[in-house]
């Protein structure tokens, strides 16, 4: 239930933006007792005004302990949704419903419940990625953060489906040194790096090192000196000497590296065709004005179904115990 009554929304939607926009949202996030959790690759604005930035673990945690009445996902659909499994009675704000992810879209129910019947014995991990359907047929949720550590508590005669994402699950078999049956999905922006200006990059820049996030494909991950969620990331960067680095992730979290070590030298690694498209488009979705509107008129807001939340409770649950 909420703890205090919620002022009502505009009884017509508001649409005319403050000019102060940033008091603007400060003052509602009071009325509302509202918290911001953002994603790193957020617009640097964004990220600035969230009360909380982090992976897809810490957005995760940070929402499964909120006090906050009001949580306003300034992320992709599967994070909010992720966010309303943990809180059904808190108001779960997404300011576009439109921020989706191609990878958790790479894994419809219909196909993903034909392929677990194909694999009756198998346990299932899910990347957080996906939806809440996805999650409700899984056992067990991992992020990049803790799949690794996940798996590795699982008996090693039991039998792994690990979906939807393809690349991290192949980078997760090489770390435990197990096979599992991979769900064949991708990130659209993960896969689209050049592993050919990358190297080009590392012979422009002998002083820097590549770091890349798992999602992306082995012939990227095979040039990175480090390999982790984003928060692994940019912690591997405050913690380096290394003064330089080719950063194979969505470039949002370089505003995070740049703040926290603002002399090292971050270089976004290229993707294939000269485009923007390192950078999510679900993601660069939300805008600071669309953050204020949502807040102002208590919508777009998140609604699930109570049985396939309780279902993607459990291994969400399991997630948060294993990785304590
Ligand atoms: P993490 O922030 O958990 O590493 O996830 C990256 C990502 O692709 C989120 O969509
Ligand atoms: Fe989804 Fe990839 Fe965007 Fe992350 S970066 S939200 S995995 S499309």
């Amino acid at each position: 239930m909420f703890t205090t009554v919620l002022p009502k929304p505009a009884p017509n939607q508001v649409t005319a933006i403050p000019s102060d926009l940033f008091r603007a949202i400060a003052d509602l996030k009071q009325e509302l007792n509202a918290v911001i959790l953002a994603h790193y690759y957020q617009d640097p604005d964004i990220q600035d005004i969230a009360d909380y930035i982090g992976d897809s673990l810490g957005l995760s945690r940070q929402a499964a302990t909120t006090n906050a009445d009001v949580i306003v996902f300034a992320g992709v659909h599967f994070m909010a949704e992720t966010a309303k499994i943990l809180n059904p009675d808190k108001l779960v704000l997404l300011p576009d419903l439109n921020a989706g992810c191609s990878l958790a879209d790479s894994c419809p129910p219909d196909a993903f419940a034909k392929f677990k019947a194909q694999h009756r014995d198998h346990l299932v991990i899910s990347y957080v990625n996906c939806t809440a359907e996805i999650k409700a047929m899984s056992d067990i949720i991992c992020t990049s953060s803790n799949a690794v550590r996940i798996v590795n508590q699982i008996p090693k005669d039991q039998p792994i489906i690990f979906a939807p994402d393809q690349n991290l699950g192949r980078y997760v078999m090489a770390q435990t040194n197990r096979e599992m049956v991979l769900w064949q999905g991708s990130c659209m922006v993960h896969e689209l790096f050049s592993e050919k200006k990358i190297v080009q990059l590392q012979v422009e820049h002998p002083e820097a090192e590549v770091i890349a996030h798992p999602e992306c494909e082995p012939q990227v991950l095979r040039h990175a000196s480090y390999i982790g969620s984003t928060s692994a990331l940019l912690k591997y960067v405050h913690e380096s000497d290394t003064k330089a680095f080719i950063v194979a992730t969505e470039p949002g979290i370089i505003h995070q590296m740049q703040k926290q070590t603002p002399h090292k030298k971050f270089i976004p690694a290229p993707p294939m065709k000269s485009c923007a498209c390192n950078e999510c488009p679900h993601m660069r979705l939300n805008t600071l004005e669309k953050i204020y509107l949502a807040m102002k008129n208590r919508t777009p807001e998140i609604i699930l179904p109570e049985e396939t939340r309780k279902a993607a409770l459990k291994p969400m649950q399991r997630m948060l115990e294993m990785s304590a």
